[in-house]
């Protein structure tokens, strides 16, 4: 059982982070040579100029294990302290077992409990919260938080509309306990309703996936949608904690689109320099794209001890949520 500090709280903080990206670099470019599409269209309409593409072979797993790899020698821990892996993915290796699990025996940990986190691009920040509330709750004291995907086996690589938001990538935090806050607050939510503008519909039926097994969006409503509530939800765990949006030092909302990005940061009037943006680079990579962006940012100096980074989830389900963490 861990022990508390001085206000008898027990808290959890983010002790490394790790990340990972498959070699294969696709850009507009290579896109338009297979599509009716453009590097002008494609950058004027989400700020994309090239994602990474897991090659034959690689699975959520595998990039997780990467990713994770990293995190932990980040931390300076062993694999053997980690008591507690949530994966976030929406696009596990196996319907199962899960890809938690998966993971553990790659990294050669036995008997902590090992789950899958379903909540798409919001599913790194459900992840968190969960974790934080099993370390705060005492039963846990170092857990290993991962947004593991690999999104190009689900697009409909001929819808235009879709295939050319999303890459594929991992990245991993340990979250240990500790007598001050790392998670200052989080608030997570869903609404069922919206499900049709953002899912993939085929199902499994007899042991066997059947229907459209691919991504289909309505990308104006998701975009309207995600600028409201990622707005929303900041203000919500700020008032949480008693902070103020002038005290947060950093901004990273799920990586779906710079103009979302950008119109989240004005909405809350943060200033642009405030926002970190990975999404130029690794396109849309769901559930691991805010663990990227903070492992990006963590690793070139930016984010310091003692920052206060805002971190947002917002998709499918549909489902979002934020987090204020001081690192
Ligand atoms: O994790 C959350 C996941 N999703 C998102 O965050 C996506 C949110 N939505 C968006 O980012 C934007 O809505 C998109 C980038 C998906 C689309 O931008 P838009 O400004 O809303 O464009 P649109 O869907 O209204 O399409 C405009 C035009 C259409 O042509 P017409 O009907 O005006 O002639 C599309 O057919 O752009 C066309 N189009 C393309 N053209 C070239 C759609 N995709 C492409 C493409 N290349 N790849």
């Amino acid at each position: 059982m861990p022990k508390s500090g001085g206000d008898g709280v027990i808290y959890s903080r983010i002790i490394g982070s790790g990340s990972y990206l498959p070699r294969n670099v696709v850009t507009n470019d290579d896109l338009a040579r297979r599509m009716d599409t453009s590097d002008e269209w494609i950058r004027s309409r989400t700020g994309i100029r090239q994602r990474h593409i897991a090659e034959e072979g690689e699975t959520s797993s595998s990039l997780a294990f990467e990713a994770s790899k990293a995190a932990i020698g980040n931390a300076g821990i062993s694999a053997q302290d980690i008591d507690l892996i949530i994966v976030a993915t929406s696009t596990p290796d196996y319907i199962f077992p899960s890809t938690a699990c998966l993971l553990q025996a790659r990294l050669g940990v036995k008997g902590c409990p090992a789950f899958d986190m379903q909540a798409v691009c919001s599913g790194f920040v459900y992840g968190l919260a969960t974790a934080d509330l099993f370390i705060r709750s005492g039963q846990h004291r170092c857990a290993l938080v991962v947004g593991a995907e690999v999104f190009s086996r689900i697009l409909d690589w001929s819808d235009r509309g879709t295939c050319v938001l999303f890459g594929d990538g991992a990245g991993a935090v340990i979250l240990k306990a500790d007598d001050k806050p790392g998670i200052m607050a989080s608030a997570l939510h869903a609404d069922g309703s919206y499900a049709g503008i953002l899912s993939v519909p085929g199902n499994v039926c007899g042991g066997k996936p059947t229907g459209d097994p691919f991504l289909r969006m309505d990308g104006p409503a998701v975009f309207k949608f995600a600028v409201r509530v990622l707005d929303e939800v900041a203000r919500e765990t700020l008032e949480k904690c008693g902070q103020r949006v002038e005290d947060v030092d950093w901004l990273i909302p799920h990586q779906a689109n710079l103009r979302i990005l950008e119109s989240t940061a004005k909405r809350l009037h943060l200033p642009p320099e405030k926002l970190i943006v990975t999404v130029d680079r690794h396109g849309n990579t769901s559930a691991a794209s805010v663990p990227l962006a903070l492992d990006l940012a963590m690793r070139d100096g930016r984010i310091k001890a003692g920052h206060k980074v805002m971190l947002q989830g917002v998709g499918g389900g549909f489902t979002w949520g934020a987090a204020l963490v001081r690192i």
